[in-house]
């Protein structure tokens, strides 16, 4: 009897551990709904809510029917429509925002997405400030910091919580590398560091697979601008989107693997680090170690060579100043 009630409260408490609402700000852009259909096939999201400021019902009710246990809910911006979505969270992804047109750079996307950027902070950071918050939205060197600001000015800043998604630019690395020595894409883990805008963007292929690459001036080209390839194509119609979609959902499937006690789980993201913070870079991509309360441990950039040295330098003046411009926003425009 005490053996039959032990394991029913044991039962329980490991499903009750396992219940993991996951929202989506921006759920019916092109981003948002192949990520919400990922999010609805992975088995360890058990309640999917999504927000947009139109559509969110609309995408709700389609993926509702995929036939997976978790319960899916869309959200518009009705009075408590935001709040709803956001509550009990336990992982947030912002992928709302307007994309580039061939000709633009991420930062001409700031005074666009900046300010939603913002709001959509603020609204996490009263709903679900315990939650992970993951920043899709660019020029993400700058809206990563925004959050940042927002949530210290609510009193609820964790910088362990906060990410921006580069995962993207790692799942690129792989793959053009894979593309090159004719390889699985899944053997080539590729540590790409920085930021995600151009020269921000930094691969150490002298400490992959493949260190001969280093000296490879098309590939570290596609790799740094890999996003303005897919901006071009659509001409006109929008950047990356499924891609990113498949990049988004790896990363919150590594958080909800990482909360629910898996070892070992790395994924290079954009977070507060202290790796350059006394060149004033206070946010930097690099590996990082997750576990349940988010960012577990950041590792060191290791060893690089000469020409990474020269890309690090590059990256951090540029960095620095779209970490300054995000900072500068909110205390101009709280
Ligand atoms: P999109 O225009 O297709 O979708 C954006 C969605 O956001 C729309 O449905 C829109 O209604 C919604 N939205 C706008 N304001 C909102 C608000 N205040 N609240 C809720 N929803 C709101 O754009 P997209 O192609 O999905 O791209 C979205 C963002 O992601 C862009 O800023 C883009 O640059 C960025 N992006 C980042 C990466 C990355 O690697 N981090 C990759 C690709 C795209
Ligand atoms: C990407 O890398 O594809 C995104 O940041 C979108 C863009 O503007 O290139």
């Amino acid at each position: 009897m005490f053996a039959a009630s032990m394991l029913q409260r044991r039962a329980f408490s490991v499903s009750a551990r396992n219940l993991s609402k996951v929202t989506v700000l921006g759920a019916a852009g092109g981003i948002g709904q192949p990520l919400s259909l990922l999010l609805k096939l992975n088995p360890r999201v058990t309640e999917l809510a999504l927000y947009d400021i139109r559509g969110g019902p609309g995408v709700a009710a389609d993926i509702s029917h995929v036939n997976t246990k978790s319960s899916v809910k869309g959200y518009e911006p009705s009075p408590t429509g935001l709040a709803s979505a956001l509550k009990g969270a336990e992982v947030v992804l912002i992928p709302a925002g307007v994309p580039r047109k061939p000709g633009m750079s991420r930062d001409d996307l700031f005074n666009t997405n900046a300010s939603i950027v913002r709001d959509l902070a603020k609204a996490a950071a009263e709903s679900a400030p315990d939650a992970k918050l993951l920043v899709i939205a660019n020029p993400v060197n700058s809206t990563v910091p925004i959050c940042a600001e927002v949530y210290k000015s609510k009193g609820v800043y964790n910088p362990k919580k906060l990410f921006g998604v580069t995962t993207l630019d790692v799942v690129r690395a792989s793959r053009f590398v894979s593309e090159i020595k004719d390889t699985d894409p899944k053997d080539e883990n590729i540590t790409v560091i920085g930021g995600h805008s151009g020269v921000t963007i930094v691969p150490l292929f002298s400490q992959s697979n493949h260190p001969d690459l280093t000296n490879n001036a098309e590939l570290l080209k596609r790799v740094q601008f890999g996003g303005d390839e897919v901006v071009q194509a659509k001409d006109g119609a929008g950047s990356a989107t499924l891609s990113m979609a498949m990049a988004g959902a790896r990363m919150a499937d590594s958080l909800l693997r990482a909360s629910q006690g898996e070892k070992g789980v790395i994924e290079p993201s954009f977070v507060e680090s202290p790796l350059y913070k006394d060149q004033g870079v206070t946010f930097f991509s690099s590996k990082v170690e997750l576990g349940p309360n988010g960012v577990e441990q950041i590792h060191p950039i290791g060893k690089v060579d000469a020409n990474e040295e020269k890309l690090i330098e590059a990256c951090l003046g540029d960095l620095k100043k779209n970490i300054e411009k995000g900072v500068k926003f909110v205390a101009e425009n709280p």
